[in-house]
């Protein structure tokens, strides 16, 4: 019996991180107390009268039955018993898509949750459930928001055959050989989880598409995953193979002027929507690292996505990738999009976005902005981040990426505005971290990098450490110190990958192909620009990539006001000293160090950053459940091991070409040069 109890206990105790931020742990003491009496929903107008309400009505008021039961410790008799107020559900009016702010606010003893759709009340409830999580009095909450942007999306590399390009949390999420007859009760939670954070849009096909996935019988799983999401708002995307009319059509061409090939998307768009009437649209990469697009008929891409976006009318978007960039330019790669784009900017039709990644590299630890924002006034310009971490160690290291991404949103691009106001009329798309691990994320701390891009999409104004702070309460604990040892943890966690990853600038040194691990030694590969070297540009007397007029001349994209700040070496931001300028290894720089120095400084900073982490996580042992304190703590462990296996490595790497010495204070690397070349890693995953 005693057993028994325990075991109850500890299962009770135990959490596999599978609620994510929706596990509305009960609350306690006065907060408790606060929400005693509170009980919902109470009233429910909503756009379909009060008689019949929606199916997102539905899903409002479980929600918020789950919710509130499960705060409130599942007392919902006693509750009852003692009733003082309800949670009013106040949405009469539909004014159609996209109007979806609402307002949370007390209302004498109740709470009135207003909108003007029905998400709109769905959002809302989310919101009031946050709050109450966050232990804010149900009598103070008075909140009124609205999203900053139209399309907040994820953007799924998932495979048909189950597998996650650049995917660390086990296989994908959709499983298409068993639809449309079975839907996975996930498909319902991960509905939830984005509908919490107000993301309205999913793409779920790799961008890297197979053609087959536009057949009547791929369209039949999308209409059942659509009809599955529509109550949560999220409009269903897919992604498309520009050579389809050939690969599956049975046409010679996919030249985007040819009328049969127009023909033939018009005809497939309109199969899409009579199978679901707000399909959100196409997502497209095309002339980019081996897929097909309108370059290859000699159209530009513009042609391209005017033809999709006509097949597709208002009733949808056609989202373009500028991730392009070609073999024969070897000059720079960082300015291969801007230079293929921006002498297109007005040529798009109305309804296609064009999706920019946060820097003209590749989603490195860190890169400055992306050229393209501002350059293209007349073009609508999405900002496409990437949650999955496949250049920040993937779900095996801890880095929260919401102050990456709120450096890149907050920058001043000098051409009238924020990144951030560049992306507003259209959007932002997350490259999803999720899979079928039973934590989603691949890690606990994972989960938080999806949170975050959700909370930025609906407001990029949001401080990131609210962010850290809100999920960390919502997911781990309530615990006033746990609370800011987490936060603190979380907001150094970016910043120490920086560290001993690509220190001041560096970038794209990890071992090719999976992108795990160092390897700034590789410089054989057939494509310069798949090459580390090609990156960092190291000799005897220097390390950095001169990207100003004396080199590629890349600085020049960028607005005059950003370009002549960035020009000089002992002005930039040190951040992006090796992104834009080859310096000596023994260049005295403005803080008295040599760069050989700085350098070294950075690489031990990132790997003492991890051990204060990992310290800080031990001493969190009572503040957490065991199952999840434990998965960390192994991570952890990881990621001290492997920090110190790329300082090591990028230090014995420099030291080969500048033969420097190492400052006494400075510990040599543990292992030989040719030990760390000799590693390999083919089970990485995700490639
Ligand atoms: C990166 C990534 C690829 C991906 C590509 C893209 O290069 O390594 O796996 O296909 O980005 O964004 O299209």
């Amino acid at each position: 019996m005693i057993l028994g109890c325990l075991l109850a206990d500890a299962s009770a105790k135990a959490e596999d991180g599978y609620d994510l931020w929706l596990r509305y742990a009960p609350l306690e003491g006065e907060a408790l107390d606060r929400i005693a009496g509170l009980h919902g929903p109470g009233a429910v107008i909503s756009s379909d009268g009060p008689a019949e309400a929606s199916a997102t009505m539905e899903a409002a008021r479980r929600e918020l039955g789950v919710g509130l039961a499960r705060l409130s410790r599942n007392s919902t008799s006693r509750l009852r018993s003692g009733a003082k107020g309800y949670v009013k559900l106040d949405c009469p009016e539909s004014r159609g898509d996209g109007d979806v702010g609402y307002s949370v606010r007390a209302d004498g003893a109740d709470i009135r949750i207003r909108g003007s759709s029905d998400l709109a009340c769905l959002y809302g409830v989310f919101a009031l459930l946050r709050e109450l999580s966050l232990e804010v009095d149900p009598v103070r909450i008075d909140i009124a928001s609205e999203p900053a942007m139209p399309l907040r999306m994820l953007n799924h590399w998932d495979n048909p055959d189950g597998h996650v390009e650049r995917g660390y949390a086990g296989r994908s999420i959709f499983d298409w050989w068993h639809l449309p007859e079975r839907l996975d009760q996930r498909m319902i939670d991960y509905a939830r989880a984005n509908a919490s954070l107000g993301i309205n849009g999913v793409v779920v096909n790799n961008v890297n598409a197979r053609a087959f996935m536009l057949e009547p019988r791929y369209i039949a799983k999308y209409k059942r995953l659509a009809d599955a999401w529509r109550p949560y708002g999220i409009r269903l995307y897919v992604s498309v193979r520009f050579s389809a009319p050939k690969d599956i059509g049975g046409l010679d061409s996919a030249d985007p002027l040819d009328p049969e090939v127009r023909a033939w998307w018009q005809a497939k768009a309109d199969e899409f929507y009579a199978a679901v009437p707000d399909f959100g649209g196409f997502l497209v990469k095309a002339n980019s690292e081996g897929q097909p697009g309108p370059q290859d008929y000699g159209r530009s891409h513009s042609d391209g996505a005017n033809m999709l976006a006509e097949a597709i009318g208002n009733r949808g978007t056609v989202i373009w990738r500028a991730f392009v960039y070609s073999a024969e330019d070897e000059t720079d790669r960082a300015k291969q999009a801007y230079g293929e784009f921006v002498p297109l900017d007005g040529q798009f039709a109305d309804n296609v976005i064009v999706q920019v990644k946060n820097g003209p590299i590749d989603f490195q630890p860190r890169e400055p902005f992306h050229p393209m924002f501002g350059a293209m006034p007349n073009t609508k310009l999405m900002f496409e981040a990437q949650i999955t971490k496949e250049y920040l160690g993937f779900a095996s290291h801890s880095a929260f990426l919401a102050p990456m991404w709120e450096e890149v949103l907050d920058h001043g691009t000098g051409r009238g505005g924020t990144v951030a106001e560049m992306v507003l009329p259209a959007g932002m798309a997350g490259v999803a971290n999720t899979g079928s691990d039973r934590n989603w994320s691949g890690s606990h701390f994972d989960q938080a990098n999806w949170y975050a891009f959700g909370r930025l999409a609906w407001d990029p104004e949001l401080p990131s450490e609210q962010i850290a702070r809100e999920w960390t309460v919502q997911t781990f604990t309530r615990e006033p110190e746990a609370i800011e040892k987490i936060v603190r943890m979380m907001m150094r966690s970016r910043e120490a990958v920086v560290g001993y990853m690509t220190p001041l600038g560096l970038a794209h040194l990890m071992d090719t192909g999976h992108h795990y691990g160092p390897a700034p030694w590789v410089c054989d590969l057939p494509r310069p620009e798949w090459n580390p070297c090609y990156y960092h540009r190291a000799d005897a007397e220097g390390i950095g990539f001169d990207r100003t007029a004396s080199g590629s001349d890349a600085l020049s994209q960028y607005a005059d006001r950003i370009a002549n700040r960035w020009d000089d070496p002992d002005t930039i931001d040190p951040r992006f000293l090796l992104w834009f300028h080859h310096v000596p290894w023994t260049a005295e720089r403005p803080s008295g160090l040599s760069l050989w120095e700085e350098l070294l400084n950075e690489y031990d900073r990132g790997v003492s950053e991890v051990d204060a982490m990992a310290r800080e996580w031990t001493d969190l042992f009572d503040a957490i459940d065991p199952q999840r304190h434990r998965a960390v703590t192994e991570s952890l462990a990881i990621q001290q091991r492997e920090a110190r296996w790329w300082r090591d490595a990028s230090i014995a790497y420099w030291q080969s070409l500048n033969g420097l010495p190492l400052p006494e204070n400075v510990r040599p690397p543990a292992e030989s040069l040719d030990a760390y070349i000799g590693r390999t890693f083919p089970e990485a995953p995700g490639q």
